[in-house]
């Protein structure tokens, strides 16, 4: 008899450190007006990124979703780039052409019917060999929603709740399928073993599934799951099911903090203290030296911050039209409209929260002395999230979150589409490896594999078809 392993209740730190790649599409992050500077919807900047990262020896490619194309009041959002096609698809696309990374599609579970996203998600599995991931997100707003036609559909504790029938759902179709159920040969009777298929019936409050597997499992059984949310009930939700955060804790102390919460999480879910890796959002931003690299993050805010984009920011928390205002002056003395605010409304209403928020970066922009733009640059230069310096700082900045285990990766969104890896995978890399907390080859041909995860054993609680 198999000896039973309590789960390790205690962290430790792998010393080693991966890397995705966020290919955002639609944001304001990214320099799309430099000589350099790709589309963000045609296949050859995919294929580009993609490719060079897995020269990079990266663990994943990774697709976020939008459902519904980012507004500004009431109009496009005419300073972000529009265009995200949609991730499933894409990244079938990039399987054919890449042979080892990762493959995460964001998904939501809110919009979605578990039945038909774990059957896409496993086919992308399967005809990656083992490389798919799900990003589970459960969006934010009603505004979304209307898209769907269900405005106002969940609110965000129900959305949570229904996550996570969903996710557990998802886990048991993939778990429906016994290795060996398909017929080995033309020949035999029947194709499929029906003791090796077991039946899903699902009766919740959100939904109901009566389900036979239809696809056999891949070499890693079932796709990667992230999860990228940051309220308690995300992190819950995440300690309980999740393999890998896509975190939004990048900055050394919030890390490693963030960390502790974390495992303190997943211990009392009962898994282990290392069961649920860390991959925080990330900018990196790199030069020969020191101050090459000052020069070029001066030269990138400002393109991605100039004068309109500085007003733009702002009227997302305004509400309101601002070009009234002198983006060299001070910052608005009116208050928000609270109904109209949101940021970009896709990603983080801050709804009731506008007055005080105005109020706090008014007090706060003052008593620096800065301007609209001086504080929009300050604001949206993802400080905390960007690694600015020589290849031989950040690495040794980065060894440090190795050797403690403050995370486990990092998700890069390059600042330059298509090129904006280069010099990561050229110099940062192996700088890292010479550091000894960067692998020097992929570990194994699937996902799991190279993130260390060990395929997840079957859910005991499923029957075969034939019982
Ligand atoms: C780093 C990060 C990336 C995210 N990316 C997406 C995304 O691509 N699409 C999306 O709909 N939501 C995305 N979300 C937000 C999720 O929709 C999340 O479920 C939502 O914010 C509500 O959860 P919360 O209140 O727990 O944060 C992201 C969240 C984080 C922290």
């Amino acid at each position: 008899m198999s000896e039973q392993t309590e789960p390790a209740t205690t962290f430790v730190p792998s010393g080693r450190l991966q890397l995705g790649v966020f290919f955002q599409g639609v944001n304001s992050g990214t320099v799309w007006k430099a000589a350099e500077s790709g589309s963000q919807t045609d296949f050859e900047s995919f294929r580009r990124i993609a490719q060079t990262a897995e020269r990079g020896l990266f663990a994943a490619f990774f697709l976020g979703e939008g459902l519904r194309l980012r507004e500004h009041l009431g109009r496009p959002h005419a300073l972000d780039v529009a265009g995200r096609p949609d991730a499933q698809t894409m990244l079938a696309a990039l399987a054919a052409i890449t042979s080892r990374i990762g493959l995460v599609a964001t998904q939501n579970t809110t919009y979605n019917d578990p039945a038909d996203l774990a059957h896409r998600l496993s086919t992308l599995d399967l005809l990656s060999g083992g490389r798919a991931a799900w990003n589970v997100v459960t969006t934010d707003n009603a505004w979304t929603g209307a898209n769907f036609r269900r405005g106002g559909y969940l609110d965000h504790a129900d959305r949570y709740r229904h996550a996570e029938a969903f996710v557990q759902t998802a886990k048991e179709i993939w778990d429906s399928w016994d290795e060996g159920a398909l017929a080995a040969s033309g020949t035999d009777e029947t194709w499929v073993d029906r003791a090796a298929l077991r039946p899903i019936h699902h009766n919740g409050r959100h939904y109901t599934v009566d389900y036979l597997p239809r696809l056999p499992r891949s070499p890693q059984h079932h796709p990667v799951l992230f999860q990228a949310g940051d309220s308690p009930e995300g992190r819950n939700f995440a300690a309980r099911q999740a393999d890998v955060i896509f975190s939004a804790h990048p900055q050394y102390d919030d890390a490693l903090q963030f960390r502790s919460d974390i495992v303190a999480r997943t211990v009392a879910a009962g898994r282990g203290a290392n069961d649920v890796k860390i991959m925080p959002a990330s900018e990196f931003i790199l030069g020969a030296t020191s101050k090459e690299a000052q020069d070029k993050k001066a030269w990138v805010r400002s393109l991605q911050i100039g004068p309109q984009q500085a007003i733009a920011y702002l009227e997302q928390f305004w509400g309101r039209e601002l070009s009234a205002y002198d983006p060299d002056g001070p910052l608005p003395d009116i208050d928000p409209v609270v109904e109209e605010t949101s940021e970009t409304r896709g990603s983080g209403f801050h709804g009731a929260k506008a007055r005080e928020l105005a109020s706090t970066w008014r007090s706060e922009a003052a008593e620096k002395g800065l301007t609209i733009r001086q504080f929009v640059s300050a604001r949206t230069s993802r400080g905390d999230a960007t690694f600015t310096g020589s290849y031989t700082e950040v690495a040794d900045r980065l060894q440090q979150y190795a050797v403690t285990g403050a995370v486990d990766g990092f998700n890069i969104s390059p600042w330059l589409i298509p090129t904006g890896l280069d010099d990561i995978v050229n110099h940062l890399v192996p700088a890292l490896q010479e550091r000894g907390v960067y692998p020097t080859e992929y570990e194994g041909s699937t996902l799991r594999d190279n993130l260390g995860l060990a395929n997840p054993a079957r859910l005991p609680t499923l029957s075969p078809a034939s019982a």
